[in-house]
């Protein structure tokens, strides 16, 4: 087995053939003056067993096709197996048509994915699994909420409480994981997204988080809105501390100080997707995966 890190995810790849004694293979990787991506391998990777890693992070367009170039070259020089480690699988809340006419675009990427060669995809968190049923490949949903929950619990937690901030059931199987895996309760907020405007609005309800802490477990931050909504209802209920743990900080615009002035104490992150409060990793994550140990919520 061998680990190829594409250009979103050098350091992640690292890691991974750090943990699993694997070697990196040797790549060449440019821009053309007018943009275009430049992809090489630099050693015969016919009959090998590649795991390519690739996050799709933004720009998450110019990562995929990045991504693309390396998986189409891996097949055509004859690699034996390509598995594709994805830890942020964009385009993962578009796994509908939620308005009429609408691109279906999980499909696009899952069916480029698999014509393009790859044998199987390792995700974490994937927004929907309704995306996983667009593979005819082996898709291996990981999670990392159940270790940013014990990440929080260095903070020395109070009678901690598990939040998720919508109740979708991939929110709420997230949430009852990272529960299980700090012996805390959890609960769940419901959220409403006006599909043309984008407005979030999160319902009010009554919770049992008076003088606790409460940590905030979600797949992605993007506006912050959500967690900002939730951290606020929090507060408002009394909760001691607030912490926001996210497996896709993605942290668009203003969305630090949106989550921050709303009194939330702390954010953490994972290295899924580049940014400053990647506290825990996902590269063990896969690794046990890779080993047998899958850690799926599905
Ligand atoms: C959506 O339902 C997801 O689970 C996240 O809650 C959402 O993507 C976060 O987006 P934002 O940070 O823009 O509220």
């Amino acid at each position: 087995m061998k680990i190829v890190g594409g250009p979103s995810s050098l350091d992640l790849a690292r890691k991974i053939s750090e943990i699993l004694k694997v070697p990196l293979v040797n790549t060449r990787m440019k821009r053309f003056p007018d943009g275009e991506f430049y992809f090489k391998f630099e050693e015969n990777i016919s009959g090998e067993h590649l795991i390519i890693v690739q996050s799709l992070e933004p720009m998450q367009d110019v990562h995929a096709m990045e991504l693309f170039l390396m998986l189409h070259t891996a097949r055509d020089l004859g690699a034996e197996t390509i598995r594709v480690f994805i830890p942020y699988l964009a385009y993962s809340r578009q796994d509908r048509r939620y308005l009429e006419g609408e691109c279906l675009s999980s499909a696009v990427i899952a069916e480029l994915l698999e014509d393009l060669g790859a044998d199987a995809v390792y995700t974490i968190d994937v927004h929907n699994e309704r995306v996983l049923g667009m593979y005819k490949i082996p898709v291996y949903n990981l999670t990392a909420s159940g270790e940013i929950a014990k990440y929080f619990v260095g903070k020395g937690l109070r009678d901690p409480i598990i939040i998720a901030p919508d109740n979708e059931d991939m929110a709420k199987k997230r949430a009852q994981y990272a529960a299980k895996s700090i012996n805390a309760d959890w609960d769940a907020l419901e959220k409403r997204r006006d599909r043309y405007t984008g407005e979030i609005i999160t319902l009010s309800k009554e919770m049992n988080v008076y003088g606790r802490d409460a940590i905030i477990i979600d797949d992605i931050v993007s506006t912050g809105r959500t967690a900002a909504n939730a951290a606020k209802i929090l507060k408002e209920q009394g909760a001691r501390r607030v912490f926001v743990g996210v497996s896709h900080l993605l942290l668009m615009g203003d969305a630090e100080k949106i989550i921050m002035e709303s009194g939330v104490e702390e954010i953490a992150g994972t290295d899924s997707v580049t940014n400053k409060y990647a506290k825990v990793s996902v590269a063990p994550i896969l690794a046990r995966a890779l080993m047998g140990e899958i850690e799926q919520i599905l």
